[in-house]
C-alpha cells in the first residue's frame, strides 16, 4: 500500500470513496487500526477523557499531545504503516496568536504529525491561513468543538436553528478559503452537513454524529470497541459486536463507513 497523502485523500474524495478516520494514541492500537485499512489516524485530545480521566478535553497540554503523537508515529513506523497522521492542538496552543498556533503546530510535526487539527471558526481562519501558508496542512472542527463544551452548555446538537445553521456554513466556507483541507463536522444535522460537504469541494468533512452526507467519518477508538462504562453517544456504534478481533471490529468500521451502512440515517437525523 501506499502512504496515504492529500492528493490521495482529494483522489477518493472525487470519486466518492468515503474517508475512514479513527483515533488512536499509542503504537499498537495506531498499528492495528492501520493493518485494518483505516485512512486517517487522529491523536485526539479525547485522550485527555480516555487516557487520563480527564473530565473534559480542556486539561490536556501540548506536552501530552506530543507525547501520544511520537507513541502512535513510532507504531506506525515499526509496522510500515500508510495512514495519514493527524495530530489535535489541544486547548490554549493556538488561541493566543497565529505565531503560537505556528509554533505547536511545528511540535505535533517535529513529533511526526501530518496535519494537525483544531477546533472553532471565525477567529480561526486566520490562523488556518498562516499554517496553511507555512506548509502545514490543517483540519478544522466545526458544531460540537469539546474544548469549549463548558461555553456551548454541554455536548449537545450544533447548528440546529437557521441562526447557528448560516454561521456553520459561512465558517466552513471560510476555512475551506483559508487552506483547510478536512473538517470535522460533530453533531450537526444531517442535512447541514450533507449540504455543507457539497459546497466544499477541497476541503473534506468527516463527520461523527452528523449522519452519512459527509466526505469521512470518524469515531473514538474506545467508543466504536464498546470498551467504556456508561453512556456512549447514541450515534456511536460497538463495532466489537460479532468481532473476532480489535482488528477485526476496525475492519467492520472501515468497511461499513465504505459501504454506507455506517451511519444510521436513523440516528443522525437529530
Ligand atoms: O479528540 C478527538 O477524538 C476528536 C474527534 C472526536 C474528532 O476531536
Ligand atoms: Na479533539
Amino acid at each position: 500500500r501506499k502512504p496515504v497523502s492529500l492528493p490521495r485523500l482529494q483522489e477518493m474524495r472525487d470519486r466518492g470513496e468515503k474517508i475512514t478516520m479513527l483515533t488512536a494514541y499509542d503504537a499498537t492500537f495506531a498499528a492495528v487500526a492501520d493493518a485494518a485499512g483505516v485512512e486517517c489516524i487522529l491523536i485526539g485530545d479525547s485522550l485527555g477523557m480516555v487516557c487520563q480521566g480527564l473530565s473534559s478535553t480542556a486539561g490536556v497540554t501540548l506536552e501530552t499531545m506530543v507525547y501520544h503523537t511520537e507513541s502512535v508515529v513510532r507504531g506506525l513506523r515499526r509496522v510500515q504503516g500508510t495512514a495519514w497522521v493527524i495530530g489535535d492542538l489541544p486547548f490554549g496552543s493556538y488561541h493566543e496568536s497565529k505565531e503560537q498556533a505556528m509554533r505547536s503546530a511545528a511540535q505535533l510535526l517535529h513529533a511526526g504529525a501530518h496535519m494537525i487539527k483544531l477546533e472553532g471558526g471565525g477567529w480561526t481562519a486566520d490562523t488556518v491561513r498562516f499554517l496553511v501558508e507555512r506548509g502545514v496542512p490543517v483540519c478544522a472542527h466545526l458544531g460540537l468543538t469539546p474544548q469549549t463544551v463548558h461555553s456551548l452548555g454541554g455536548y449537545r446538537v450544533q447548528g440546529r436553528d437557521e441562526a447557528a445553521a448560516r454561521t456553520l456554513r459561512t465558517h466552513s466556507l471560510e476555512l475551506q478559503d483559508a487552506g483547510a483541507t478536512m473538517l470535522v463536522l460533530e453533531m450537526v444535522p444531517a442535512a447541514l452537513s450533507a449540504e455543507i460537504t457539497v459546497a466544499l469541494p477541497t476541503c473534506h468533512t468527516i463527520g461523527i454524529g452528523a449522519g452519512k452526507g459527509t466526505a469521512g467519518q470518524v469515531l473514538v477508538m474506545h467508543d466504536m470497541l464498546g470498551i467504556n462504562l456508561g453512556k456512549n453517544p447514541k450515534f456511536v456504534r460497538n463495532f466489537m459486536d460479532g468481532a473476532a478481533s480489535v482488528r477485526d471490529a476496525m475492519a467492520a468500521y472501515v468497511a461499513a463507513v465504505k459501504d454506507g451502512s455506517f451511519p444510521d440515517d436513523q440516528l443522525h437525523a437529530w
